[in-house]
């Protein structure tokens, strides 16, 4: 069976530059933060502020810096503690997620707010989360799900009306584009994700669109203050060796996994262009299998709204009989995942929260949600000829 994300192939064919990348480090000595974790946030905070000129890219706002910390979660928590979060306070979330945003707030004792989202493209929907705002919320997670930016101009409206942070989760969308269109920006323009709220957060676990051999993550912001808290948090409250002002963590990417990073993220221009050409030819054959489908066995790719360039971390589709399709997946030898098989709010360890059950949309995604590999090293045509064979 073929991989559902083919990181081998990908390996192989960066492996010299890998394997330099790799030895360099080993042979230095200079196994935690250093040079190579140091030459890595300058390097992703250059890509999210730079862009594709072609889009209108050059911005002349306050440029992003980069902190890598160990993990896509770590990142959220220490987001969150640098916002301030306090127990208590609630933060809205989608709905229809992976657990990360919604348990990292929980974590640190504020209760997640689970808003519904849109049915089409899959995003937090703007108007569920006007209805959750009440007077202990402090902020909003938007989630770029499946590598498409959330709904930003319209969420930096409602958390601009109603005194609230924003935290962008790019998990699954580094490399991502989105058109801004809202004050204090005048015009349309492209910005990258990563640079879309108060703080944002990406992760590099391996199978991400940029990943590295074990986990890692990182933080984004444009404030001085809070990058400075932010590095504060992740070094164990401490500015100065041995003097911790407050409270913090230990959450440190190592040099070897920045190295790995640095290689790949020569690459990934390349690699997203590849993955959505990939989408592209999905979305064609399924609109051809859509024209003679029968209702009750369409299969609908998550849609892409308009000034959205998705990384395309996972080609999800909503199936309208699910089990039928994946049996036929498994015939054809496709592999597949579901991402998610429940609403949080239905997850055990949030049962008690006793919100969320209205989410009709959520509901539906988790039912009809499956995935198809889609990465650039992928062979999608071999499967679009795999797909016509069963469908
Ligand atoms: C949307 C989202 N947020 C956060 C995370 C957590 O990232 P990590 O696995 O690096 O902790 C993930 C990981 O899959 C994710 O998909």
């Amino acid at each position: 069976m073929m991989p559902f994300v083919n990181l081998t192939a990908q390996r192989e064919a960066y492996r010299e530059e890998l394997e330099a990348a790799e030895r360099a480090v080993l042979d230095s000595g200079c196994y935690i933060g250093g040079p190579e974790v140091a030459a890595l946030e300058k390097e992703l905070a250059d890509f999210c502020n730079s862009g594709n000129s072609d889009a209108g890219c050059d911005r002349a706002e306050p440029k992003t810096s980069a902190i890598t910390c160990a993990s896509g979660t770590d990142a959220l928590t220490i987001a969150l503690m640098a916002l301030g979060l306090k127990p208590g306070d609630e933060v809205i979330v989608p709905d229809f997620t992976f657990i990360a945003p919604a348990e990292c707030v929980a974590f640190l004792g504020g209760i997640p707010r689970f808003a519904d989202i849109d049915p089409e493209t899959l995003q937090i929907d703007p108007e569920s989360v006007r209805a959750l705002i009440g007077p202990k919320t402090r902020g909003i997670i938007g989630v770029d799900l499946f590598g498409q930016v959330a709904d930003f101009n319209e969420l930096w409206e409602i958390a601009v009306a109603n005194d609230l942070w924003l935290l962008e989760d790019a998990a699954q969308a580094f490399g991502a584009k989105y058109d801004i269109g809202v004050p204090p920006y005048s015009d349309i323009i492209t910005h990258r994700a990563c640079t879309l709220a108060t703080i944002s957060i990406t992760s590099f676990y391996p199978s991400k669109p940029l990943g590295c051999y074990g986990d890692g993550g990182a933080l984004f912001t444009s404030d001085p203050k809070l990058e400075a808290k932010i590095r504060q948090i992740a070094n164990h409250g401490s500015r100065e060796r041995y003097l911790h002002e407050t409270v913090g963590m230990n959450s440190r990417l190592d040099a070897l996994q920045a190295a790995i990073l640095r290689v790949k993220l020569r690459h990934l221009e390349e690699e997203l262009k590849v993955r959505r050409e990939n989408a592209r030819k999905y979305d064609e054959f399924f609109a051809e299998y859509n024209a003679r489908a029968s209702a009750g066995a369409k299969i609908v790719p998550q849609y892409i709204e308009h000034g959205c360039t998705s990384t395309y971390a996972q080609y999800t589709v909503l199936a309208d009989d699910r089990e039928t399709f994946i049996k036929k997946l498994d015939k054809a030898g496709i592999p597949h995942c579901i991402h998610y098989p429940q609403p949080l709010h239905e997850q055990p360890c949030f049962r008690g929260l006793a919100q969320g059950s209205e989410n009709r949309n959520a509901i539906m995604a988790s039912q009809k949600a499956v995935s198809l590999p889609v990465c650039a090293f992928t062979d999608v045509d071999f499967i679009i000829n795999k797909l016509r064979s069963v469908l």
